[in-house]
Protein backbone atom coordinates (compact mmCIF):
# COMPACT_ATOMS: atom_id res chain seq x y z
CA UNK A 1 0.00 0.00 0.00
CA UNK A 2 1.26 3.65 -1.20
CA UNK A 3 0.12 6.54 1.09
CA UNK A 4 -0.61 9.78 -0.38
CA UNK A 5 0.62 11.12 2.79
CA UNK A 6 3.97 12.82 2.62
CA UNK A 7 6.44 13.01 5.88
CA UNK A 8 10.03 14.17 5.15
CA UNK A 9 11.91 13.35 7.96
CA UNK A 10 15.11 12.91 6.15
CA UNK A 11 16.42 16.44 6.84
CA UNK A 12 15.67 20.08 7.86
CA UNK A 13 16.72 21.17 4.26
CA UNK A 14 13.51 19.91 2.41
CA UNK A 15 11.39 22.49 3.94
CA UNK A 16 9.11 24.59 1.38
CA UNK A 17 8.81 28.22 1.26
CA UNK A 18 5.98 29.58 3.35
CA UNK A 19 3.39 31.57 1.83
CA UNK A 20 5.19 35.01 3.30
CA UNK A 21 8.50 33.87 1.75
CA UNK A 22 7.21 33.50 -1.72
CA UNK A 23 5.67 36.82 -1.35
CA UNK A 24 8.30 38.21 0.31
CA UNK A 25 10.45 36.93 -2.69
CA UNK A 26 7.80 37.90 -5.12
CA UNK A 27 8.03 41.49 -4.15
CA UNK A 28 11.52 41.63 -3.19
CA UNK A 29 13.41 44.77 -4.56
CA UNK A 30 16.62 43.55 -6.23
CA UNK A 31 19.74 45.00 -7.61
CA UNK A 32 23.28 44.00 -8.81
CA UNK A 33 25.13 42.39 -5.74
CA UNK A 34 28.23 41.90 -7.10
CA UNK A 35 28.21 45.53 -7.40
CA UNK A 36 27.27 45.91 -3.96
CA UNK A 37 24.03 47.30 -4.73
CA UNK A 38 21.58 44.65 -3.76
CA UNK A 39 19.12 46.06 -0.69
CA UNK A 40 17.65 43.10 0.48
CA UNK A 41 21.25 41.43 0.55
CA UNK A 42 22.70 44.45 2.36
CA UNK A 43 19.40 44.10 4.75
CA UNK A 44 19.81 40.59 5.82
CA UNK A 45 23.81 40.78 5.80
CA UNK A 46 23.65 43.64 8.37
CA UNK A 47 20.43 41.69 10.29
CA UNK A 48 22.95 38.94 10.16
CA UNK A 49 25.98 40.63 11.86
CA UNK A 50 23.85 42.54 14.69
CA UNK A 51 22.03 39.25 15.85
CA UNK A 52 25.65 37.40 16.01
CA UNK A 53 27.29 40.34 17.41
CA UNK A 54 29.79 40.67 14.37
CA UNK A 55 30.68 43.90 12.26
CA UNK A 56 29.15 42.57 9.23
CA UNK A 57 27.91 39.63 6.88
CA UNK A 58 27.98 37.93 3.45
CA UNK A 59 25.36 36.38 1.76
CA UNK A 60 26.52 32.94 0.27
CA UNK A 61 24.85 30.39 -1.76
CA UNK A 62 25.57 27.33 0.74
CA UNK A 63 27.11 26.18 4.29
CA UNK A 64 29.61 24.38 2.28
CA UNK A 65 30.72 27.58 0.70
CA UNK A 66 30.09 29.48 3.88
CA UNK A 67 32.50 26.75 5.88
CA UNK A 68 35.08 26.81 2.57
CA UNK A 69 35.02 30.71 2.46
CA UNK A 70 36.00 31.37 5.78
CA UNK A 71 38.64 28.34 6.33
CA UNK A 72 40.68 30.09 3.18
CA UNK A 73 40.02 33.06 4.83
CA UNK A 74 41.47 32.39 7.96
CA UNK A 75 44.36 30.18 5.85
CA UNK A 76 45.55 32.76 2.99
CA UNK A 77 48.83 31.07 3.78
CA UNK A 78 49.47 28.00 1.56
CA UNK A 79 50.84 24.95 3.94
CA UNK A 80 48.61 26.22 6.60
CA UNK A 81 46.49 23.38 8.90
CA UNK A 82 43.26 23.58 10.59
CA UNK A 83 42.28 21.70 13.41
CA UNK A 84 38.85 20.41 12.46
CA UNK A 85 36.64 17.00 14.36
CA UNK A 86 36.75 14.26 12.60
CA UNK A 87 33.05 13.38 12.65
CA UNK A 88 32.58 17.32 11.53
CA UNK A 89 30.56 18.27 8.38
CA UNK A 90 33.94 20.15 7.50
CA UNK A 91 35.70 17.06 7.37
CA UNK A 92 33.21 14.68 6.16
CA UNK A 93 30.56 15.63 3.94
CA UNK A 94 32.18 18.91 2.51
CA UNK A 95 34.50 16.83 -0.41
CA UNK A 96 37.86 18.04 1.33
CA UNK A 97 37.17 21.46 -0.63
CA UNK A 98 39.54 22.80 1.91
CA UNK A 99 42.34 20.68 0.72
CA UNK A 100 41.67 20.47 -3.05
CA UNK A 101 40.48 24.31 -3.51
CA UNK A 102 42.22 25.74 -0.91
CA UNK A 103 45.62 24.21 -0.40
CA UNK A 104 44.80 23.62 3.57
CA UNK A 105 45.81 20.50 5.62
CA UNK A 106 43.09 18.97 7.85
CA UNK A 107 44.66 17.80 11.33
CA UNK A 108 41.96 15.99 12.90
CA UNK A 109 40.93 15.70 16.45
CA UNK A 110 38.78 12.66 17.99
CA UNK A 111 35.15 14.39 18.39
CA UNK A 112 33.13 12.90 21.29
CA UNK A 113 29.71 11.53 21.36
CA UNK A 114 28.81 14.94 22.28
CA UNK A 115 30.42 16.96 19.38
CA UNK A 116 33.06 18.60 21.40
CA UNK A 117 36.78 17.52 21.00
CA UNK A 118 38.77 17.01 23.90
CA UNK A 119 40.86 20.59 24.70
CA UNK A 120 44.00 18.86 25.67
CA UNK A 121 43.83 17.42 22.55
CA UNK A 122 43.20 20.27 20.30
CA UNK A 123 46.20 21.80 22.50
CA UNK A 124 48.49 19.09 21.67
CA UNK A 125 47.62 19.03 17.95
CA UNK A 126 48.49 22.52 17.85
CA UNK A 127 51.91 22.66 15.39
CA UNK A 128 54.19 25.14 16.89
CA UNK A 129 55.57 27.64 13.72
CA UNK A 130 58.41 27.99 14.67
CA UNK A 131 59.18 23.98 15.49
CA UNK A 132 60.02 21.12 13.67
CA UNK A 133 60.80 22.20 9.28
CA UNK A 134 58.81 19.47 7.98
CA UNK A 135 55.36 20.54 10.34
CA UNK A 136 52.23 22.73 8.33
CA UNK A 137 51.49 25.67 10.36
CA UNK A 138 48.39 25.73 12.56
CA UNK A 139 45.93 28.90 11.89
CA UNK A 140 42.63 27.62 12.79
CA UNK A 141 40.55 25.81 14.77
CA UNK A 142 36.70 24.46 13.40
CA UNK A 143 34.12 23.89 15.91
CA UNK A 144 30.60 22.72 15.11
CA UNK A 145 27.25 23.70 16.78
CA UNK A 146 25.24 22.34 16.67
CA UNK A 147 27.25 18.98 15.90
CA UNK A 148 25.20 17.12 13.11
CA UNK A 149 26.70 13.96 12.98
CA UNK A 150 26.49 13.67 16.77
CA UNK A 151 22.98 14.04 17.33
CA UNK A 152 22.07 17.84 16.70
CA UNK A 153 24.54 18.17 20.16
CA UNK A 154 24.73 21.41 21.72
CA UNK A 155 28.42 22.66 22.46
CA UNK A 156 27.77 24.79 25.31
CA UNK A 157 29.31 28.62 26.10
CA UNK A 158 31.42 27.43 28.25
CA UNK A 159 32.97 25.24 26.29
CA UNK A 160 33.29 27.47 23.50
CA UNK A 161 34.96 29.83 25.53
CA UNK A 162 37.24 27.68 26.79
CA UNK A 163 38.69 26.87 23.04
CA UNK A 164 38.43 30.35 22.00
CA UNK A 165 41.37 30.83 24.93
CA UNK A 166 43.11 28.52 23.61
CA UNK A 167 43.15 30.06 19.90
CA UNK A 168 44.27 33.37 20.93
CA UNK A 169 46.77 31.80 23.29
CA UNK A 170 48.34 30.31 20.20
CA UNK A 171 47.55 33.04 18.36
CA UNK A 172 45.02 30.97 16.19
CA UNK A 173 41.21 31.81 14.40
CA UNK A 174 38.34 30.27 15.33
CA UNK A 175 35.48 29.45 12.85
CA UNK A 176 32.01 28.25 13.87
CA UNK A 177 29.82 25.97 11.71
CA UNK A 178 27.05 26.95 13.08
CA UNK A 179 24.46 25.64 10.45
CA UNK A 180 22.21 25.23 13.26
CA UNK A 181 23.66 27.54 15.82
CA UNK A 182 20.14 28.94 16.60
CA UNK A 183 19.09 25.14 17.47
CA UNK A 184 21.64 25.61 20.20
CA UNK A 185 20.98 28.74 21.38
CA UNK A 186 17.08 27.79 21.77
CA UNK A 187 18.05 24.70 23.52
CA UNK A 188 20.71 26.16 25.84
CA UNK A 189 18.79 29.55 26.36
CA UNK A 190 22.00 31.40 25.60
CA UNK A 191 21.82 34.24 22.76
CA UNK A 192 23.60 33.13 19.54
CA UNK A 193 25.56 36.27 19.80
CA UNK A 194 26.96 34.94 23.28
CA UNK A 195 27.71 31.38 22.07
CA UNK A 196 29.83 32.89 19.02
CA UNK A 197 31.52 35.83 20.82
CA UNK A 198 35.28 34.76 20.79
CA UNK A 199 34.65 33.21 17.34
CA UNK A 200 36.42 34.79 14.24
CA UNK A 201 33.76 33.87 12.17
CA UNK A 202 30.51 32.09 11.84
CA UNK A 203 28.29 30.64 8.61
CA UNK A 204 25.07 30.25 9.40
CA UNK A 205 22.51 28.17 7.40
CA UNK A 206 19.03 30.18 6.53
CA UNK A 207 18.18 26.46 4.57
CA UNK A 208 18.04 24.00 7.73
CA UNK A 209 15.72 24.65 10.13
CA UNK A 210 15.03 28.41 9.48
CA UNK A 211 13.09 26.56 6.28
CA UNK A 212 14.47 29.38 3.66
CA UNK A 213 15.04 28.16 -0.04
CA UNK A 214 18.97 28.73 -0.47
CA UNK A 215 21.79 30.10 1.12
CA UNK A 216 24.03 31.06 4.13
CA UNK A 217 25.49 34.08 6.22
CA UNK A 218 28.78 34.33 7.41
CA UNK A 219 29.90 36.99 9.47
CA UNK A 220 32.93 38.25 11.01
CA UNK A 221 35.46 41.81 11.51
CA UNK A 222 35.02 43.84 8.28
CA UNK A 223 38.34 42.71 7.36
CA UNK A 224 37.12 39.01 7.17
CA UNK A 225 34.53 39.70 5.41
CA UNK A 226 36.12 41.99 2.97
CA UNK A 227 38.72 38.88 2.14
CA UNK A 228 35.56 36.66 2.33
CA UNK A 229 33.78 38.97 -0.72
CA UNK A 230 36.75 38.32 -3.07
CA UNK A 231 37.06 34.45 -2.03
CA UNK A 232 33.66 34.39 -3.15
CA UNK A 233 34.05 35.67 -6.48
CA UNK A 234 36.50 33.37 -7.01
CA UNK A 235 34.76 30.45 -6.07
CA UNK A 236 31.78 31.83 -8.28
CA UNK A 237 30.03 32.62 -5.62
CA UNK A 238 29.26 36.16 -6.35
CA UNK A 239 25.44 36.55 -7.78
CA UNK A 240 23.10 39.47 -8.81
CA UNK A 241 19.74 39.86 -8.06
CA UNK A 242 19.94 38.05 -5.10
CA UNK A 243 17.74 40.21 -2.72
CA UNK A 244 14.83 37.76 -4.21
CA UNK A 245 16.31 34.78 -2.07
CA UNK A 246 17.57 37.27 0.86
CA UNK A 247 13.86 38.12 0.96
CA UNK A 248 13.03 34.94 1.88
CA UNK A 249 15.98 34.90 4.71
CA UNK A 250 14.64 37.70 6.25
CA UNK A 251 11.39 35.91 6.84
CA UNK A 252 13.20 32.87 8.38
CA UNK A 253 14.98 35.22 11.06
CA UNK A 254 11.97 36.98 11.81
CA UNK A 255 9.21 34.14 11.83
CA UNK A 256 11.10 30.63 12.03
CA UNK A 257 13.44 31.38 14.93
CA UNK A 258 10.52 30.81 17.08
CA UNK A 259 9.09 27.91 15.78
CA UNK A 260 13.04 25.86 16.58
CA UNK A 261 11.41 25.16 20.03
CA UNK A 262 8.36 23.12 18.84
CA UNK A 263 10.90 21.25 16.40
CA UNK A 264 12.84 20.20 19.61
CA UNK A 265 9.86 19.25 21.71
CA UNK A 266 8.88 17.16 18.89
CA UNK A 267 12.17 15.21 17.90
CA UNK A 268 11.76 14.47 22.05
CA UNK A 269 8.41 13.18 21.82
CA UNK A 270 9.45 10.94 18.74
CA UNK A 271 12.47 9.85 20.30
CA UNK A 272 10.25 8.97 23.59
CA UNK A 273 7.95 6.82 21.41
CA UNK A 274 10.75 5.36 19.58
CA UNK A 275 12.04 4.03 22.80
CA UNK A 276 9.09 2.33 23.52
CA UNK A 277 9.05 0.11 20.28
CA UNK A 278 10.85 -2.82 20.95
CA UNK A 279 14.03 -3.70 18.50
CA UNK A 280 15.00 0.20 18.24
CA UNK A 281 17.70 1.60 20.68
CA UNK A 282 17.97 5.64 20.80
CA UNK A 283 19.95 7.34 23.39
CA UNK A 284 17.24 9.86 24.46
CA UNK A 285 19.39 12.19 26.52
CA UNK A 286 21.26 13.00 23.00
CA UNK A 287 18.53 14.33 21.92
CA UNK A 288 18.99 18.14 22.42
CA UNK A 289 17.82 19.49 19.46
CA UNK A 290 15.90 18.43 16.24
CA UNK A 291 17.83 15.67 15.16
CA UNK A 292 17.53 12.11 16.01
CA UNK A 293 19.67 8.52 15.61
CA UNK A 294 18.32 5.70 16.34
CA UNK A 295 19.95 2.01 15.90
CA UNK A 296 18.07 -0.74 14.84
CA UNK A 297 19.19 -3.71 17.62
CA UNK A 298 21.53 -6.51 16.60
CA UNK A 299 18.98 -9.38 17.14
CA UNK A 300 15.97 -7.45 15.42
CA UNK A 301 14.53 -9.22 12.48
CA UNK A 302 14.81 -6.25 10.10
CA UNK A 303 17.58 -3.65 8.90
CA UNK A 304 17.42 -0.48 8.59
CA UNK A 305 17.30 -0.64 4.59
CA UNK A 306 13.85 -2.52 4.94
CA UNK A 307 12.49 0.02 7.23
CA UNK A 308 13.13 2.74 5.59
CA UNK A 309 11.47 1.31 2.31
CA UNK A 310 8.42 0.25 4.72
CA UNK A 311 8.09 3.51 6.31
CA UNK A 312 8.29 4.69 2.43
CA UNK A 313 5.21 3.24 1.29
CA UNK A 314 3.74 4.99 4.22
CA UNK A 315 4.88 7.99 3.12
CA UNK A 316 7.48 8.54 5.60
CA UNK A 317 11.09 9.79 4.39
CA UNK A 318 13.85 8.71 6.87
CA UNK A 319 17.36 9.01 5.87
CA UNK A 320 19.33 5.41 6.63
CA UNK A 321 23.14 6.06 7.89
CA UNK A 322 24.50 2.50 7.76
CA UNK A 323 23.16 -1.42 7.76
CA UNK A 324 21.71 -0.58 11.29
CA UNK A 325 21.47 3.11 12.21
CA UNK A 326 18.73 5.88 10.66
CA UNK A 327 18.63 9.50 11.01
CA UNK A 328 15.43 11.48 11.48
CA UNK A 329 15.24 15.43 11.33
CA UNK A 330 12.40 17.62 12.62
CA UNK A 331 11.21 20.95 11.46
CA UNK A 332 8.51 23.65 11.36
CA UNK A 333 6.70 21.67 8.62
CA UNK A 334 6.09 18.40 10.48
CA UNK A 335 3.05 18.63 12.21
CA UNK A 336 2.38 16.63 15.91
CA UNK A 337 0.05 14.81 14.42
CA UNK A 338 3.02 13.59 11.26
CA UNK A 339 4.66 12.15 14.98
CA UNK A 340 1.79 10.39 15.92
CA UNK A 341 1.16 8.81 12.44
CA UNK A 342 4.90 8.05 12.22
CA UNK A 343 5.34 6.36 15.66
CA UNK A 344 1.92 4.11 14.55
CA UNK A 345 3.68 2.77 11.28
CA UNK A 346 6.67 2.56 13.04
CA UNK A 347 5.52 0.10 15.76
CA UNK A 348 2.82 -1.58 13.67
CA UNK A 349 5.80 -2.78 11.23
CA UNK A 350 8.22 -3.40 13.92
CA UNK A 351 5.71 -5.20 16.15
CA UNK A 352 4.38 -7.48 13.22
CA UNK A 353 7.34 -8.29 11.09
CA UNK A 354 6.32 -12.20 10.69
CA UNK A 355 10.39 -13.77 9.90
CA UNK A 356 13.84 -12.75 9.07
CA UNK A 357 14.26 -10.64 5.93
CA UNK A 358 17.50 -11.78 4.12
CA UNK A 359 19.69 -9.06 2.26
CA UNK A 360 17.51 -5.84 2.76
C1 LIG B 1 26.64 21.12 10.20
C2 LIG B 1 26.53 21.45 8.75
N1 LIG B 1 27.39 22.31 8.22
C3 LIG B 1 27.33 22.65 6.92
C4 LIG B 1 26.38 22.13 6.09
C5 LIG B 1 26.39 22.47 4.62
O1 LIG B 1 25.29 23.20 4.21
P1 LIG B 1 24.82 23.19 2.68
O2 LIG B 1 24.06 21.94 2.48
O3 LIG B 1 23.99 24.43 2.58
O4 LIG B 1 26.06 23.26 1.84
C6 LIG B 1 25.45 21.21 6.60
C7 LIG B 1 24.42 20.62 5.71
O5 LIG B 1 23.67 19.76 6.04
C8 LIG B 1 25.54 20.86 7.97
O6 LIG B 1 24.69 19.97 8.50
Amino acid sequence: MVSNRKIDLRSDTVTKPTETMRAAMAMAEVDDDVLGNDPIALELEEEMAKIMGKEEGLFVPSGTMGNLISVLVHCEIRGSEVIVGDNSHIHIYENGGIATIGGVHSRTVKNKDDGTMDIDLIEAAIRNPKGQLFFPTTRLICLENTHANSGGRCLCVEYIDKVGELAKKHDLKLHIDGARIFNASVATGVSVDRLVQVADSVSVCLSKGLGAPVGSVIVGSKSFISKARRVRKTLGGGMRQIGILCAAGLVALKENVQKLEADHHKAKQLASGLCQIKGIKVDLKSVETNIIFFEIEEDSQISAKLLCKSMEEHGILLMQESLSRIRIVLHHQISTSDVEYTLKCMKQFLCGVPALQNGN
